[in-house]
């Protein structure tokens, strides 16, 4: 019976398939985890792979500064202009409402006149790097889906590291090295993206695309997902069919866009010559006014939603998994060991649901206990 009716919804399947073909636009959704069918045996549930629609992860973000106490403004400081030594009319002053710059202030709303940003102290104890570590948590793994992009409003670092974990922050990996000068900062040769290829995709490199001096008008930072993406998918990413295909049989890829944390690692500041000028140090801080992180809940193809509960996110699972990530069967659902989902074949995938346990079937332990002599 099983059989025949895996065939009568495999006949179907390739209906359903070969109409998908008329709207490439469809292919590789994945918005749906079931839907009711009709087979000559009547309704019956088609399961499919599913995920998440990507949004804006910021907002669910858990943010720690490492020196905790190393925003400006307690006390208060006088800060100059990176380009004027002279222009050192702006103060920090933790506790003025106008004048603080609080972490908070790298995740509000941005468009606003002055932009708002948070701001460390100034480099006083120089020459001691000036070093921070900003952590972002979110308890829940992450897949990016799009460039990572930090702004700042005094110049970039001239050096600085964004790590990642996908264990909660038990280990850390480097993702990419930011310098002026990656030989003499980190011993690595300097790199773009765009030198990279699909065998050399997870390559971590140094780049000085995002460090040249203050008077360049750019405050921004990228660590470029859609860039590699591009290498499967197209320039465009019209091919996310192939991306998907190669996210499927390759752990080692899915991996490196999965997170459950990130880290930036500031460790100097924009100085904007090759020489600090040790009479103005107030000239030298570090300044943050957006970081962008945009992803999905990974819930390994089992789950369209993923709700936020006591300020943490959780995949709402289908297909009887359970778990934040729908990483396991649940109880009485495991009569086969749990798989992920899979992308394959596209546009639907298989969403390798959960089964009954055999011990949880009446009819089979009634037959089972029968054949006990
Ligand atoms: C920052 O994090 C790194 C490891 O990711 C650690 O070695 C370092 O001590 C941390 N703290 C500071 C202030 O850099
Ligand atoms: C992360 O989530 C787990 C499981 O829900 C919870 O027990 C833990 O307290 C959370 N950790 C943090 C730091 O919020
Ligand atoms: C679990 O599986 C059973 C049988 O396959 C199905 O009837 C039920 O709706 C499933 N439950 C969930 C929550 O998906």
């Amino acid at each position: 019976m099983y059989l025949s009716r895996f065939l009568s919804l495999h006949t179907l399947w390739v209906t359903v398939s070969s109409v998908m073909q008329h709207y490439p636009s469809v292919w590789g959704h994945y918005d749906v985890c079931k839907t009711q069918i009709y087979t000559e045996e009547g309704k019956v549930w088609d399961y499919m792979a599913c995920q998440p629609e990507a949004r804006d992860m910021i907002k669910y973000v858990k943010v720690t500064l490492d020196p905790p106490d190393i925003t400006c403004g307690d006390p208060p400081e006088t800060f100059c202009a990176m380009g004027n030594p002279y222009m050192c009319n702006n103060e920090c002053d933790a506790s003025t409402q106008e004048l603080a710059h609080p972490p908070e202030l790298m995740f509000d709303l941005e468009g606003r006149h002055p932009s708002t940003f948070w701001q460390s102290t100034t480099w006083k104890d120089y020459p001691k790097p000036l070093h921070v570590n900003i952590t972002l948590s979110w308890n829940k793994t992450i897949e990016l889906t799009d460039n990572i992009v930090i702004t700042f409003e005094s110049g970039r670092p001239d050096q600085m590291i964004l790590e990642k974990s996908l264990d909660y922050g038990r280990t850390w990996q480097p993702y990419q090295y930011y310098a002026t000068d990656c030989l003499d900062a980190f011993h690595m040769d300097p790199k773009s993206v765009r030198d990279l290829s699909q065998h050399t995709v997870l390559e971590i490199i140094c780049t000085e695309e995002y460090s040249t001096g203050y008077m360049t008008n750019s405050k921004i930072i990228h660590f470029e997902i859609k860039d590699r993406f591009a290498f499967f998918a197209g320039p465009r990413l019209h091919n996310m069919a192939s991306l998907y295909g190669q996210l499927d049989t390759t752990k080692k890829l899915r991996d490196f866009f999965t997170i459950t944390d990130l880290r930036i690692r500031l460790l100097r500041p924009a100085t904007g010559e090759i020489y600090v000028d040790e009479q103005h140090l107030a000239r030298y801080f570090y300044a943050i006014s957006d970081i962008r992180v945009y992803g999905r809940c990974k819930c390994n193809l089992h789950a369209t939603g993923c709700k936020e509960e006591n300020k943490r996110l959780l995949c709402e699972c289908e297909h009887n998994t359970t778990g934040p990530d729908c990483g396991k069967c649940k109880k009485n659902y495991q009569g086969r060991p749990w798989s992920p989902g899979s992308y394959l074949p596209i546009p639907k995938g298989t969403a390798n649901i959960c089964i009954p346990s055999i011990s949880s079937i009446g009819i089979r332990k009634a037959v089972m206990a029968e054949e006990l002599p």
